[in-house]
């Protein structure tokens, strides 16, 4: 990657990427429209039961990142509701990952969890044993250890195995598909040609410290996504746990407004320019060079320049950040770490918010102080972004009004929305389809 790139060359028309001062970025899709949108797909438990099957269930789902599986038998969880599923995801012997679902074939037990059923884990092993008869079954899912041998009719012992479900990966990120009949495209046709090659040579492997939270709210999954689709909320949500805001005059808090963005299939992205570096508020702020955006200290490898596809016109960055359909965005942070927001939806009216930051491991005390500096500050803006969403469902939910006016700085969302909707009617169109036949 060159300093200052030129426009990533992918097939997105480049007058898609800005826009002039009299323009508007809705007017650069036009099949949007600029009408009010119904946000009847966040308020009804009917819309939520079609979206599990149309959205969820038949899209590639984020499970994790590759090098957290650095060794065969090193082994994540991960709990998706949404599609009734827990997941186990290993590394094999053969040094392949593989996903599995994460149930016995015996007799329906989860295979593994530890002390809380509903929760995820992870670790390392040879085998999984189930805890209900002692069953094992080797990190390729196939049963290597047979309980009460001869109790067993046929071979229906020996036959037993893990279902496996279908994994692929990209750029170490790897996602699993639930499709009952299997997955419609590879993961390279549903992320599309803009991502699976744009974010190549970016060393994603190299920032292995990483902090994870989780939180529920009360809220539709897609209002967070909604919220972290847009920086408009930012200066005003965010002014308590970012005092550099409220230090800030207008003229400045208008230019954090978005710079680059574009609709790319069924995803998108925004770039928005540097926040003024530097301008730490409080004591602890300055002594940890962390503010609200990140660490601020020198980091050990000059991770400034972000992949091709998060900067497409080169422009001086200072958060690029996608949203992967259906339900995480990638963010990029000046100047240099990135985090993986997740968006699990538990009901039409209840989520999971997952947040994984990713940082270069720290070299001495100071980085990490800076890093747990930087989480505390951060995992206070999201709570208050969660709070705010729990007031959103509420207000959505009063139906005082049928359909709502999103702004041209809302454009995400427009399509966002379009994208869900599109997804529900297809399926239910294919659902009459089959009925028909
Ligand atoms: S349910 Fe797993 S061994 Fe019986
Ligand atoms: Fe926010």
């Amino acid at each position: 990657m060159t300093k200052g790139a030129s426009i990533y060359a992918t097939g997105i028309d480049p007058s898609l990427l800005t826009k002039g001062q009299a323009e508007k970025w809705t007017d650069k899709y036009p099949h949007l429209g600029k009408d009010r949108v119904s946000y009847e797909n966040s308020i009804s438990s009917e819309f939520y039961e079609l979206e599990r099957e149309a959205v969820f269930r038949r899209s590639w789902l984020y499970a994790g990142r590759a090098e957290w599986l650095d060794q065969p038998g090193k082994y994540f969880t991960k709990e998706y509701e949404v599609c009734n599923a827990s997941v186990i995801v290993v590394r094999g012997n053969d040094d392949k990952i593989r996903a599995f679902y994460n149930v016995c074939p015996h007799r329906g037990n989860k295979l593994v969890w530890k002390d809380e059923p509903r929760e995820p884990m992870e670790g390392r092993c040879n085998r999984f044993y189930c805890k209900y008869h002692g069953l094992g079954f080797g990190l390729d899912g196939k049963i290597e250890v047979l309980t009460d041998k001869d109790s067993w009719f046929e071979d229906q012992g020996t036959e037993l195995g893990l279902a496996e479900i279908p994994l692929e990966t990209w750029n170490g990120f790897l996602f699993v598909n639930m499709s009952p009949e299997g997955p419609k495209e590879t993961l390279r046709e549903f992320l599309g040609e803009y991502y699976w090659n744009g974010f190549d040579g970016w060393p994603f492997e190299k920032l292995t410290e990483r902090f994870t939270a989780r939180g529920h709210t009360n809220c539709n999954w897609k209002g967070l996504m909604d919220a972290f689709n847009e920086v408009y909320h930012a200066v005003y949500v965010h002014r308590e746990a970012f005092p550099y805001l409220q230090k800030m005059d207008v003229d400045a808090l208008a230019a954090m407004r978005v710079e680059v963005a574009a609709l790319v299939g069924k995803h998108g992205f925004y770039i928005s320019p540097r926040n003024p570096q530097g301008l730490f508020v409080t004591d602890v702020e300055r002594i940890s060079q962390c503010a609200g955006t990140g660490p601020q200290y020198p980091m050990a490898e000059d991770l400034s320049e972000i992949p091709p596809a998060a900067n497409p016109t080169g422009i001086e960055w200072g958060t690029s950040s996608h949203f992967i359909f259906p339900n995480i965005q990638i963010q990029f942070y000046y100047p240099g770490w990135y985090l993986i927001y997740q968006y699990w939806p538990l009901a039409h009216n209840q989520m999971r918010f997952e947040i994984e930051c990713h940082y270069l491991p720290s070299r001495n005390f100071s980085e990490l102080m800076s890093h747990y500096g930087h989480i505390a500050t951060f995992w206070d803006a999201a709570l208050q972004d969660i709070n705010n969403l729990e007031a959103t469902q509420l207000g959505l939910e009063m139906g005082t009004f049928k359909s709502w006016p999103l702004t041209d700085e809302e454009i995400m969302l427009r399509g966002f929305h379009r994208q869900i909707y599109d997804h529900v009617d297809a399926y239910k169109a294919q659902k009459v389809g089959v009925a028909a036949q």
